[in-house]
This record gives structure tokens, sequence and C-alpha cells, in this order.
């Protein structure tokens, strides 16, 4: 039997990373998992294992480290990197926009650096909505204005232009990178096992992960960011999206990257095309929970758009994948996974 085709995973054992390591791995990839556990928990790898029933590959580093970078690609012969590892907080951002470039902008070129000298030249980069900034027409097509407002952003923006630089750079035809972008829109949910799901370290700053808190008595009550926007109810709305959704469409597009063709940099939206309130969503969760959610409304959180939902229609086309799960699925899941572990995973 021919070894099966390796794949590295930074920030593996975070929300969004975790769950592409099982998907990778129920699609006959070997996941290995590069994280720092900044933001993470060393407990993912018994509940990766016991999802998988086999052991898995996790070494503890950052992804800024060449040292780190050149053992791991030393020692393993890598098809493809799916780069997820990075700092997410918007407001953080703000106040510490160095860190946010070093980790996001620096340790993206460290890792292409390594990948150059080591002949792997698939990346399937972990970008987000948040690129697109205050936009007047919905849905975002992955060829509207790009925008970001604020440090986070614009970390993923610059990245974006680098990959895009990379890709189109002359080379040999041995040396072609084939790079993709993901705009991930807003993803919720979790693994149908319950073993594994969003586990913030402190409060949380998404909607999901503080509502999921709040049913559990862990929260006393959600504060609802606005409810004077220009939408039906007056809250934000999101495209939520499914994360096992999201992963496979990770999945998919490495299929795309990994078959044969040039040089190329590819953008895809992750997103379902539909957006749903905050109320919509807390509604869902409690027909899921059967549990109430108490909540007040505040003040708008600086830097929120009222709404934000994706064109999906490229991924569609050209990976030929789409999400299929609906917001009460993401909710059961999330409750699932919230339920069985109250305090997250260390409990
Ligand atoms: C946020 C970031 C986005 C980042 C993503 C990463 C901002 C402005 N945007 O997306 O750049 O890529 O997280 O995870 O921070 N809400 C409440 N109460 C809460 C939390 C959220 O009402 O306690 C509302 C928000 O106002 C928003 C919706 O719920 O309307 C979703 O919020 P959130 O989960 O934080 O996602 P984004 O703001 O879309």
């Amino acid at each position: 039997m021919s070894e099966a085709t390796k794949i590295l995973v930074t920030g593996g054992a975070g929300y969004i990373g975790s769950h592409l390591v099982v998907a990778l791995a129920e699609q006959g990839f070997d996941p290995v998992i590069l994280d720092d556990f900044s933001n993470s928990r060393p407990q993912i790898r018994d509940r990766l294992q016991r999802i998988l029933g086999r052991e898995l590959q996790v070494v503890a580093g950052d992804v800024n480290d060449r040292h780190t970078l050149h053992a791991l690609f030393a020692g393993s012969d890598f098809a493809a990197v799916a780069h997820l590892a990075g700092r997410k907080a918007v407001a953080e951002s703000a106040r510490q926009p160095l860190s946010y470039y070093r980790a996001n902008v620096g340790g993206t070129l460290a890792l292409c650096e390594a990948m150059a000298e080591f002949g792997v030249r698939h990346l399937l980069f972990s970008s987000s909505a948040t690129v697109y900034g205050e936009s007047a027409a919905m849905p975002l097509r992955e060829d509207a204005p790009l925008r970001a407002t604020n440090p986070y952003g614009r970390s993923k923006l610059m990245v974006e232009q680098m990959l895009a630089d990379l890709a189109v750079a002359q080379r040999p035809a041995d040396k072609l990178w084939r790079i993709a972008a993901l705009r991930y829109f807003n993803p919720v949910g979790a693994h149908p096992s319950g073993e594994i799901g969003e586990d913030p370290l402190g409060e949380p700053e998404n909607l999901a992960p503080y509502i999921a808190q709040v049913a559990v008595g862990r929260r006393q009550r959600l504060r609802v960011f606005g409810n004077q926007y220009p939408t039906a109810d007056g809250t934000g709305v999101r495209d939520y999206i499914h994360v096992m959704d999201l992963v496979e469409g990770h999945v998919a597009a490495l299929r795309y990257l990994l078959s044969e063709g040039g040089a190329g940099y590819f953008v895809w939206n992750l997103g379902t095309g539909c957006g749903a309130s905050v109320l919509e969503v807390i509604a869902a969760f409690e027909r899921a929970s059967g549990r109430p959610v108490p909540y007040v409304i505040d003040a708008p959180r600086p830097g929120d758009v009222a709404s934000c939902w994706a064109d999906p229609r490229r991924a569609q086309r050209d990976l030929g994948w789409r999400a299929r799960r609906t917001l009460d699925e993401m909710m059961r899941d999330v409750w699932r996974w919230q339920a069985a572990h109250p305090g997250g995973l260390g409990s």
C-alpha cells in the first residue's frame, strides 16, 4: 500500500485546524500538526486520536521559528501545507499591531521561505471575509473591492498580496507555486462526535461560543451588539457556515491544487450565500438546545459591519463544493459539544 499524502497543517490544534485534520484524515491524507498552543490546548491530540482511531503527529512550535520549520521539512515529505496558524482578534490587533504583523505576515513569510527551500509549492492560506471591509453590495464576490479596516484584516490582505506575487513570479517549470487563499465567512458548529469544537481561551469574542457558554451557565447573558442596523430585525447579519462544510471546502481546494496544472493563485469564498441575524442565531440555538439564552441589547461593537454574506458560486464552479449544513445543524452541533464539555477541552 502506498503511503498517504502528507499535509502540514499549521494551527492544526485550533478550532478550524483540528476539524481540518479530521477531514483530511478521513479523506485519505496524512495530516501533521504544527501549533504553538498560544490559543489552543495540547489535549486536542487525544481527542483527535480518539476520533481517528490512530496516532497523529503533533509538533509544538512557532511557524515564525525557522529552526522548527527546517527540522519539520527536513524530516517529512509534505505534498502541501494548509496554513491556518495566526492571530484573529480584531480589537487586540488594534492594540498590538506589531505582534499581529509578526505572527500573520512574518509567519507566512517564514513558512513560504522554508517551503521554497524544500520544494513544497502547494499552499492553502486561511484568509477571511474581513478583507472586504465595509462593502455596499451583497453578496460579496471574490472580485469585490478589498478594504480591510483594522490591523488584523490588513495582515490577511498583505499575505494575500504576497502570495499572489509569489505565485506569478517567473521561475523554472519545476518550481511553480499553486496557492489558494480561502476567504472564510463565519465558521460555527463542531464535529458531530462532540469530541472537538470551538474552545476559546478566556472570554469568547465570537457569537456562537458566547451563546453556548451562556446556555451552559458559564456566562450570565449575551450582549447583542446593536439592534439599529439596516437589517430585517436591526441586528447584524453574517454568513454562518458549519465548520465541517468549511473544512470540506479546504479538502476540495487541496485536491484542486494537487491536480495537474501550471502556476496559479486562486481565491475562493467559503460561505453559504445566506445571512442570519444575531436574533436568528439565538433562536436557532434555543431550538437546538432547549435552553433559553438571556440577552441584553448593547451598543454596536466598533468596526462591525451591518451585513456580510458570500457569493459562493466560484467555489461551486471550480471545486464542485458547496456548504450543505443548515443553521439548525450548526447550533445542534455547537450544543452537543458544549453540553458534553462545559469547560471546553479541559473538561
Ligand atoms: C469577527 C471579526 C472578523 C474575524 C472573525 C474571526 C470583528 C468586527 N470581526 O467576525 O474580522 O475574521 O471574527 O473569528 O471583530 N455579536 C454579538 N455579541 C457577541 C458577539 C458577537 O452581538 O458577544 C454579534 C456581532 O456584532 C456580529 C455577529 O454577532 O453581528 C457575529 O460576530 P462574531 O462572531 O464576532 O463574528 P464577526 O464580527 O463577523
